[in-house]
């Protein structure tokens, strides 16, 4: 079962990075090849023959969404911290818990109506993933499903996201 493996595979850092906030550390997960492969081959599974590309959010989905590129044979679409990607760009900026954060995608980086399965690690408000599926939109994408690792279901993120499939491996 992918949620037990995952959720055993996750580490919890009291107080990291500031005081009071519990994060979820995916060292574990990604340091252990069997755990990592079950992840990168449930995806597969779900995706393969459905999609033209992966797109991955920066940083951690950078990782995941790598890997599953590759096990899919296709193509790798990064969504980047604005002012890292050479333009033209397009950028959409969105609310943090604490303040806000831009995220951008290379204007050329699909072929019109190219589907797309837009990866992260962590879902939290949801902000961060429904500025990711609307710069995939943005750039002529079309957004078959998000998928991300773990969902902090308390936050409510899938509000935001009522647009598009929303899967979660494991959910605390
Ligand atoms: C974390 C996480 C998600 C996002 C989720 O990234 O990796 O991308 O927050 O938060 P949200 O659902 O409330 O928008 P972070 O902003 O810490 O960036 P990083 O991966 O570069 O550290």
């Amino acid at each position: 079962e992918i949620s037990a493996v995952v959720s055993a595979h996750l580490r919890d850092v009291p107080d990291f990075p500031s005081p009071g906030i519990l994060f979820k550390d995916i060292g574990p997960l990604i340091g252990d090849a069997q755990a990592f492969a079950a992840v990168t081959e449930h995806w597969r599974l779900r995706h393969q023959h459905r999609v033209d590309a992966v797109a991955g959010i920066d940083a951690r989905g950078f990782i995941f969404g790598g890997a599953l590129a590759l096990a899919l044979g296709v193509g790798f679409v990064p969504v980047r911290k604005a002012g890292k990607l050479p333009g033209p760009t397009v950028e959409k900026s969105y609310d943090l818990e604490y303040g806000s954060a831009t995220l951008a995608v290379q204007r050329d980086a699909l072929e019109p109506g190219q589907r797309v399965v837009v990866i992260d690690d962590v879902l939290a408000t949801g902000g961060t993933a429904r500025a990711a599926c609307e710069l995939i939109e943005e750039v002529d994408g079309k957004v078959t499903a998000f998928e991300v690792v773990l969902e902090l279901a308390a936050l409510d993120g899938r509000a935001k996201l009522s647009r598009w499939p929303v899967e979660a491996l494991a959910s605390s």
